[in-house]
């Protein structure tokens, strides 16, 4: 399985900020990504066409957008459309971040209409999913896995395998400085490994990447892990020396 080292920079940088990290970023990684690595940089709106440009200089290297309309354009202000994204030169799409589900209240259904129209676009998709730590108390993480994953794929089919990505991040472990013990990791791998099995009817060839609180020093036990094929980075992703270290741990 390929490997995606993902940066997801929130709502940091500008476009000038973005091209200085990448450029340095490139340089720390000698213009390539590790063997069998990607490097992925999910930045803001603002940066994606100055980011596509700067990620020339990485070999394997590719951007994405942390958000989208599901609509191809029309008036929906304040909004981006996967055309957009496009042009811009990213390749790539965040879809159904834990920010986005619960500082913006985004539902399963608007998340799946999401991943439909960016697939069909041609955008490569990263799901997030992720429970609550009050649904990991009450027993729910098998349920809340089931109920994201099945409502943001309906009616994609396998042909959609190699543009998607699904990135399992528990809402506790988001910025908290805390990631989730190597046990939770490997047990919501399996669940969703399972999930994804069950819904294309074939065996797994989607990345299932783990994210929170994923730093230089814990990188590396967390790549070990059985079916980690790679992580989703916050605050770490930030300085291009912190991520250069996560992308070749
Ligand atoms: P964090 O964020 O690495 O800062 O915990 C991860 C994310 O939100 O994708």
């Amino acid at each position: 399985m390929r490997r995606l080292m993902a940066a997801n920079w929130k709502m940091y940088k500008t476009s000038a900020e973005a091209k200085d990290t990448l450029l340095l970023l490139a340089e720390l990684l000698g213009n390539r990504s590790p063997e069998g690595r990607e490097v992925l940089v999910f930045a803001p709106f603002t940066a994606l066409e100055a980011s596509a440009e700067a990620m020339r200089a990485l070999h394997g290297g590719h951007v994405g957008a942390q958000n989208m309309y599901p609509a191809m354009e029309g008036a929906f202000t304040g909004e981006i459309s996967p055309a957009m994204i496009l042009a811009s030169g990213a390749s790539w799409v965040l879809i159904g971040h834990s920010e986005r589900r619960h500082l913006l209240g985004e539902s399963d259904e608007f998340i799946g209409r999401k991943v439909r129209l960016a697939l069909q676009t041609g955008l490569n998709v990263m799901l997030c999913v992720g429970e609550t730590l009050e649904e990991r108390e009450q027993g729910a993480l098998a349920g809340v896995l089931q109920r994201q994953i099945s409502l943001a794929l309906e009616g994609i089919e396998k042909e959609a395998m190699p543009h998607l990505a699904v990135a399992y991040e528990p809402v506790w472990a988001i910025g908290t400085g805390k990631s989730a013990s190597s046990a939770d990791i490997e047990e919501a791998h399996a669940l969703l490994n399972q999930l994804l099995e069950k819904h294309f009817e074939t065996t797994r060839e989607i990345p299932v990447l783990y994210g929170g609180s994923v730093k230089p020093e814990n990188a590396h036990s967390i790549l070990a892990l059985d079916n980690v094929d790679g992580v989703l980075v916050g605050g770490a992703s930030l300085q291009a020396e912190s991520f250069s270290r996560i992308v070749t741990a």
